[in-house]
């Protein structure tokens, strides 16, 4: 369906639906059907999930139903047809192997462990997944069911009340700060809650109220004050003897390896606050002062007059997942891309009153410079790989080509083998003379589920995991980078860190939590296969393992040499990305739709493109 053949419905008003002149009577007829079952849809899950006191008919604002429920259709639309790559009886993927070369070819199955099929999406509201989100298969539900004791196992409280999640339950090891709960952990951890039969809302509500209060701290490191609005990595709850209660105990960095503070967490946070919203039609908590002044002091560390020449944040290196020195400082896509999804979910959520309208305007800008920026100048694909290995450097005008200078010598010869010619990505890293060319999933799978990525960019992204599966996805989901750094490199930008040897942890490692991102960024393209077939491999070792944090080498084949056993966010990243493919309008708890008004910028197309 094109977007000029979208129906415009009404959340308010069901009735109030105009059809588009260009549609036949009969399609016309068949979409009125299909539109008045997805609005019958939205009517039981407000009814379901709005709290008594707000109105059901609310306005929504967090979201169009109208376009979710177009582009929902589209999507089924593209899987049931199976066409092409999707279709997972024929499908062929290239074998685990040395990165780059000689990919030979092996059959995969399409998961046994999917009892659901996309086409019954009209049937299952937002947040149901069968029997406590549980699936149809019996090896598959009894995983199922131990994650979601593990997760129940998690839980930390505070006077009683829950308010997150610890990040390991694992007992053979050092606990380290894995008895914390980490802001970032709890989000998928949030997400399974929010999307199961009978959302769990009130444990999202509270770590989001618990963390806003932590917030409110003064934050020091010696004798540097921090910014009002940095949010904690993590925290715990400890007794105090003298007082004889229980207090809170954050980490804004302060005590982290490296002493960075959490870039990614405050916007984590924002998005997780967008999904608690979207799912409950609770207007109630983000419209609390107290809220909507943490999600403004958030914003103003990074919406403040600077001397940057980009819209691009500049980080230092470890403040996000990859919480060490790795050579992501600079602008990390990472980072970018979860700017990108906070402000697009902050501008939902902010009211104008007093100094909101001048925040929106400012968040607007930043928005429409963001994906520009990221858009043209992070884009890597076949095409654009050809034109930085001609550019010509030391231009000085506005009319510069190679506008950060990059020498064309600084390529790896690893991207040469890697880029296929379907297929690009949003590379690691840009600034002056230097790209970054590695891979990173969490920030092109954030990419996608913001819509920073275009539609035809985002199809690239998952082309390319489907040409480079054995790189990227290999035997245990999912690497977090692609490819590891090795001998004078990893000296150089890690500092010989131990803990990050080559195909290991962050440095090339797989993290199992990373299921969920590339199980959402599937199904938001229409290409729900991909994420049942790393589902399936996830199924045949995760349990078995011991729900380890990450595994290690080329192909992720061994658990993770400093792994915790019982790592949360494996546990919950398993669970939502189950949650996801039996139900795929759970996406929309997590997702958002493109926003027509932000300027799409010409890009010169690759093979990818036109396939
Ligand atoms: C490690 C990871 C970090 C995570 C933490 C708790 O430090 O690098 O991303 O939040 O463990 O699981």
């Amino acid at each position: 369906m094109s977007p000029a053949q979208k129906l415009e419905i009404s959340c308010d008003d069901p009735e109030q639906k105009t059809t588009p002149g260009n549609l036949t009577p009969n399609e016309t007829e068949i979409l009125e059907t299909v539109a008045d079952a997805w609005n019958n849809i939205i009517r039981d899950v407000s009814g379901a999930r709005t709290d008594s006191n707000i109105p059901a008919n609310s306005d929504d604002k967090c979201g169009n139903f109208a376009d979710d429920y177009v582009n929902i259709k589209t999507m089924l639309q593209t899987s049931s047809d199976g066409g092409g790559a999707e279709n997972g009886d024929s499908e062929e993927v290239p074998n685990s192997g040395n990165g780059g070369g000689g990919k030979a070819s092996s059959v995969l199955k399409p998961s046994p462990s999917v009892g659901m099929s996309l086409e019954n999406l009209m049937e299952v509201p937002i947040g149901s997944s069968g029997k406590n989100g549980g699936s149809e298969n019996g090896s598959a539900t009894s995983m199922m069911d131990e994650a979601w004791e593990q997760l129940s196992r998690s839980y930390v409280y505070f006077k009683g009340q829950r308010v997150g999640t610890l990040a390991a339950i694992d007992t053979g090891g050092e606990a380290l700060n894995y008895n914390q709960v980490f802001v970032r952990d709890f989000v998928p951890c949030g997400l399974a809650c929010l999307m199961k039969t009978d959302a769990d809302v009130d444990i999202v509500k509270n770590f989001l109220l618990k963390t806003l209060h932590l917030q409110g701290w003064e934050k020091r490191i010696d004798n540097f004050t921090l910014g009002e609005g940095v949010m904690p990595a993590s925290f715990k709850v400890i007794q105090d003897p003298s007082r004889q209660k229980e207090v809170l105990q954050a980490d804004f960095g302060g005590t982290a390896i490296g002493r960075v503070a959490p870039v990614d967490s405050g916007f984590w946070w924002i998005i997780l606050l967008r999904s608690y919203t979207k799912c409950t039609h609770d207007y109630s908590l983000s419209e609390l002062p107290q809220v909507q002044r943490g999600m403004k002091l958030i914003l103003n560390l990074c919406l403040s007059d600077g001397f940057d020449t980009f819209p691009t944040l500049l980080c230092a290196d470890g403040c996000s997942m990859i919480d060490r020195r790795m050579g992501i400082y600079g602008y990390p896509i990472e980072i970018q891309a979860l700017f990108f999804f906070a402000l697009r979910c902050a501008r939902q959520l902010l009211k104008p009153e007093h100094d909101g309208k001048e925040l929106i305007e400012r968040i607007d800008k930043r928005i429409t410079a963001l994906s520009y920026h990221i858009q043209n100048y992070y884009w890597l694909d076949f095409t654009q790989l050809n034109n930085i290995y001609r550019y010509k450097t030391e231009e000085y005008s506005h009319t510069a080509v190679n506008k950060f200078n990059v020498i064309p010598e600084s390529i790896p010869d690893w991207v040469f083998e890697f880029m296929p010619l379907r297929g690009g990505y949003f590379i690691g890293n840009v600034s002056p003379a230097r790209m970054d060319f590695r891979w990173f999933l969490v920030g092109n799978c954030i990419a996608i589920l913001s819509c920073l990525a275009t539609p035809s960019q985002a199809t690239a992204v998952m082309d390319l995991i489907e040409e480079r599966w054995a790189d990227l996805i290999g035997e245990m989901p999912l690497k977090i980078a692609y490819p590891a750094l090795e001998g004078h490199e990893w000296r150089s930008v890690t500092g010989c860190d131990p803990k990050n040897t080559r195909w290991s942890y962050h440095n090339g490692g797989s993290w199992p939590v990373l299921l969920w991102l590339l199980t959402a960024a599937s199904i938001k393209t229409g290409r729900p296969q991909i994420a049942k077939r790393a589902i399936e491999l996830v199924e045949q070792r995760l349990a078995k393992d011991g729900w380890p944090e990450y595994y290690d080498g080329i192909t992720g084949r061994y658990i993770g040499k400093q792994a915790r056993k019982y790592q949360t966010w494996s546990v919950t990243g398993y669970l939502v990305a189950k949650l996801m493919i039996e139900n795929p309008s759970n996406l929309l708890i997590i997702s958002l739709e493109e926003d027509k008004k932000i300027a799409k910028p010409k890009l010169t197309r690759s093979a990818s493109w036109t396939f």
